[in-house]
């Protein structure tokens, strides 16, 4: 079993997307290990969009995902990470599959409901902003 990092944005919780989000995650397979509703710090928030450090969007990015609470999910099943990117779809919504988490519910490229961690690597530096064990 693999575990992954899956985050409902803060845009997800204002539209009150969580429980849809949950649906399509334990629909799809994934246990969850823990959950936990919380707003992200700025410094959590920079570890957590490193790789993103210096883009264009960065700075809005920070903004926006420390700009409300949101919910941080531990769940688990065989080829989590790569299974949780199909089921989260594409970057931007507009253009995301249908039956994806992005795709059927919408947004923009900033404020796409959903973050998921996208490698082995990323879920080894993003799990631990909030979860005490990996
Ligand atoms: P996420 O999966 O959280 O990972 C990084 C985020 O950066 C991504 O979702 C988008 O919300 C955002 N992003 C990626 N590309 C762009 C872009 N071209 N313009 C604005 N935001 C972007």
């Amino acid at each position: 079993m693999e575990r992954t990092l899956l985050i409902v944005k803060p845009d997800g919780v204002k539209r009150k997307l969580i429980g849809e989000v949950i649906k399509k995650i334990e629909e799809n397979g994934f246990g969850i290990l823990d959950i936990r509703f919380i707003e992200l710090s700025q410094k959590d928030a920079e570890i957590l969009y490193e790789v993103h450090q210096g883009k264009s969007f960065y700075n809005d990015l920070l903004k926006f995902i420390t700009s409300g609470p949101i919910v941080a999910l531990l769940v688990e099943r065989e080829d989590a990470i790569s299974k949780m990117r199909e089921v989260v779809g594409t970057t931007n919504p507009a253009i995301a599959e249908k039956g994806t988490i992005r795709g059927d519910l919408g947004g923009n490229i900033e404020q796409n409901v959903v973050h998921a961690s996208d490698s082995k690597e990323s879920a080894a530096r993003e799990i631990p902003i909030f979860f005490s064990y990996g």
